[in-house]
């Protein structure tokens, strides 16, 4: 190639490269909801990162599961919206005393703060966790026995739990953990099932509560029908396993008085093709939507919690320690124009508005002062907020100590998560 032919062809590259860079992603400042919720934490001078639960749009998402569950009942999970408070609040709304519980803290502090609810346990305790339950139960308006049920998810755990029983001198109410095809434990085959019952329904120490069968995995898309093939074999396992309570169990006609569990936020919306079968739906992280519950099938539920953020520095340009490339970066990518860093960070969320915030995959996250990048066309300043999305509820509630609770546009009341210790 000779000289002339080369310098055209490196600069039609040239060309053809700057064509191809990033497009600014900034779209100027807040828009009216978050400029609203930010003069709303100005007014209570709250200048440091803060949990925000918008309870309109809770309110909105309540109404949306009520609806859609019908007729079946609504069991809230516990652990997507770790506080005693919310909790009341979205039972009382969701007309529902059934809670959905993962953690023996959270355990003690819902029977003791909501004594009169109904748990179910989404998980298989350890026995020595399902003991000191016992142990730290601080109120008598609570019975376990009524009020609780275990869940069992294979032979030697339900052995386990014979000797707790049997040390406190009390009888526990067994659900056990069916696996409908998510593949993460509990009763393989129908058969397990017969063989696990027949202990159950042999030994007074123990009371037959029902089955929870988790779906998941079938939140998968619609194309090539993938997600309704995957829900029609939801649903024949299911039937199978309650198949053997029936054949197994005909003293036990009274279907009514089983907790048959079933879904989760993603899949509670496809419950409603079918007739039958569970008896109650759990729900809980779509209530507050965070950004992982982004899916079609919770497409009419909205966004109801965000982390506010200060900013604490802006400057020109982008500087990354050791492999600078001076203005390169900022040339080419328009989005790394300006860089910001704001008050705490590394959370199990992305930043939404200013619309057009990005991290930077070299320079790194840092949970004190985490750096993000913006181009000119994001309008932000020393002090103004930055919203962002928790990517999921349930431990990312836990993280600022209260989650400020908003009621058109206003701060109103400020509610403590649930204890991570008893
Ligand atoms: C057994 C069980 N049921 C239901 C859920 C659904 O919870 P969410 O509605 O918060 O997604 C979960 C989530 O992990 C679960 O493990």
């Amino acid at each position: 190639m000779n000289r002339r032919r080369f310098l055209l062809v490196a600069a039609g590259a040239a060309a053809g490269a700057w064509w191809l860079r990033p497009q600014s992603l900034g779209q100027g400042g807040h828009d009216s909801y978050f400029e609203k919720l930010s003069l709303a934490l100005k007014r209570e001078g709250l200048a440091r990162p803060t949990m925000i639960l918008d309870l309109d749009r809770l309110d909105q998402n309540i109404e949306t599961t009520r609806r859609r569950i019908r007729p079946r009942e609504f069991r809230v999970v516990a652990k997507s919206l770790p506080s005693a408070p919310l909790l009341e609040y979205v039972m009382a709304r969701g007309a529902t005393r059934r809670l959905m519980l993962f953690h023996q803290p959270f355990l003690n502090a819902v029977a003791k703060a909501h004594s009169d609810t109904e748990l179910l346990l989404g998980k298989p305790m350890p026995a020595a966790a399902a003991s000191r339950f016992y142990e730290h139960l601080e109120t008598s308006a609570f019975d376990p026995t009524r009020q609780l049920q275990w869940l069992i998810d294979s032979p030697e755990r339900l052995r386990q739990y014979r000797e707790v029983a049997e040390a406190r001198e009390t009888q526990l109410t067994i659900n056990v953990e069916i696996d409908v095809g998510l593949r993460r434990g509990g009763m393989r085959e129908p058969v397990d099932l017969a063989r696990l019952l027949a202990v159950i329904d042999a030994d007074p120490v123990f009371r037959f509560g029902g089955l929870m069968g988790y779906d998941a995995h079938a939140a998968l898309p619609e194309t090539l029908s993938l997600r309704s093939r995957e829900f029609e074999k939801v649903e024949a396992r299911y039937r199978a396993f309650l198949e053997v309570c029936r054949r197994d169990r005909p003293a036990h006609q009274d279907e009514t008085s089983l907790v048959l569990n079933a879904a989760g936020s993603p899949t509670y919306q496809m419950w409603n093709e079918i007739d039958g079968l569970a008896n109650e739906l759990a729900v809980g992280s779509g209530l507050v939507k965070p950004l992982n519950f982004d899916l079609d099938t919770l497409a009419d539920h909205v966004p109801a919690l965000f982390i506010a953020s200060p900013v604490l520095k802006k400057l020109d340009g982008l500087e990354i320690p050791a492999v600078d490339v001076g203005p390169l970066h900022s040339l080419w990518d328009p989005n790394r124009a300006r860089t910001f860093f704001v008050y705490g960070g590394y959370w199990k969320a992305a930043p939404v508005s200013p619309a057009g915030l990005l991290s930077h995959p070299i320079y790194g996250r840092s949970t004190n002062q985490e750096m993000l990048n913006g181009s000119l066309e994001v309008d932000l300043d020393v002090d103004d907020v930055v919203f962002f999305r928790p990517t999921q509820s349930e431990f990312v509630m836990l993280q600022f100590g209260e989650i400020a609770v908003v009621r058109s546009g206003r701060i109103v009341d400020f509610w403590k998560p649930l204890p991570q210790v008893a």
